[in-house]
């Protein structure tokens, strides 16, 4: 009893320095990658400030690539930082005024890209409401029908987002849907459900110049919350 009396705080005060210790390299480590990223010149194309304002057509074709004041709210941790070392375009169109030419975008080492992947994950929507949508293991199939009729039928989604499905006739997967906005054929490693409901209710909040078309407020654009969730889920199962 005596011993343990001893060791106790002894072993209390060793967790404690070392989730300080953790602590304080994660901080370093966010601040690093916040001044690889002002280096690196990113802020060139991006911004980090939000929400923006809805811009008027000349102004909005100067945008170069996407704000990322949300990037912590909208990115799975652990995609950036692989993304950041091999950037592969999402979207098929090329993104505002960014000529041809100009692609690839940028891309960093395997250190710089954790860091400042470390950095843009801490930047966050604090607004954005977290466990909307259940972390199911496998999502039940009557989620997923229910998804898939709207994603392709009600509301054709595919028209302007691709995605990857598995044709059980041939046995193989092939990729349908338009290339005028982000794909989804990795998105289940790529996007925070929570985030994807979010930006389905609101997408001007995110994005007001872009062309995602907003759903649930007028009659024939009628999203439940269960649709959104359902939508979400679908989305995120794609790996
Ligand atoms: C010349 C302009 C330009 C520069 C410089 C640039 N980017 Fe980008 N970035 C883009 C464009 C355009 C896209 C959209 C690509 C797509 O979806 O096809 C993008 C996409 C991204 C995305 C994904 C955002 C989203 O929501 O889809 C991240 C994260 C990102 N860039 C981070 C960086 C970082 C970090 C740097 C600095 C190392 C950087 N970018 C430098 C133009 C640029
Ligand atoms: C008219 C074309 C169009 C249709 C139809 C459309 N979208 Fe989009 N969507 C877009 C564009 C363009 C963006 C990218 C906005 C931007 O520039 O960041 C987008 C972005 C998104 C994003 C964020 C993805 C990302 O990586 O930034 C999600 C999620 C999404 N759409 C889901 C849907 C769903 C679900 C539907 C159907 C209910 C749908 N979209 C229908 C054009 C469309």
């Amino acid at each position: 009893m005596k011993r343990m009396k001893k060791t106790f705080p002894l072993a209390f005060a060793g967790v404690l320095s070392l989730l300080l210790t953790c602590a304080q390299s994660y901080g370093a480590e966010v601040d690093e990658g916040k001044s690889l990223f002002e280096r690196n010149n990113c802020g060139s194309c991006h911004t980090r400030k939000g929400p923006e304002t809805r811009m008027p057509p000349p102004a909005r074709h100067g945008i170069k690539g996407p704000t990322l004041w949300y990037a912590g709210s909208k990115f799975l941790p652990g995609f950036l930082a692989k993304w950041l070392a091999e950037p592969e375009p999402f979207r098929g169109v090329v993104y505002g005024t960014m000529k041809r030419g100009k692609y690839p975008h940028p891309a960093l080492t395997e250190k710089e890209a954790a860091k400042v992947a470390a950095y843009l994950e801490s930047l966050k929507d604090p607004e954005m409401p977290a466990g909307v949508v259940p972390r199911w293991k496998r999502v039940p199939r009557k989620v997923l029908r229910r998804a898939r009729i709207l994603f392709q039928k009600k509301q054709p989604c595919y028209s302007c987002h691709m995605v990857s499905i598995r044709k059980t006739v041939y046995r193989t997967r092939i990729e349908v849907g338009g290339h005028s906005a982000p794909h989804f054929k990795d998105a289940g490693r790529r996007l925070n459900p929570d985030f994807i409901v979010a930006f389905l209710k609101k997408p001007a909040r995110y994005n007001p110049n872009g062309r995602m078309p907003v759903y649930g407020d007028k009659p024939f654009t009628k999203l439940s919350e269960k649709d959104f969730i359902a939508l979400a889920a679908y989305i995120a199962s794609f790996k």
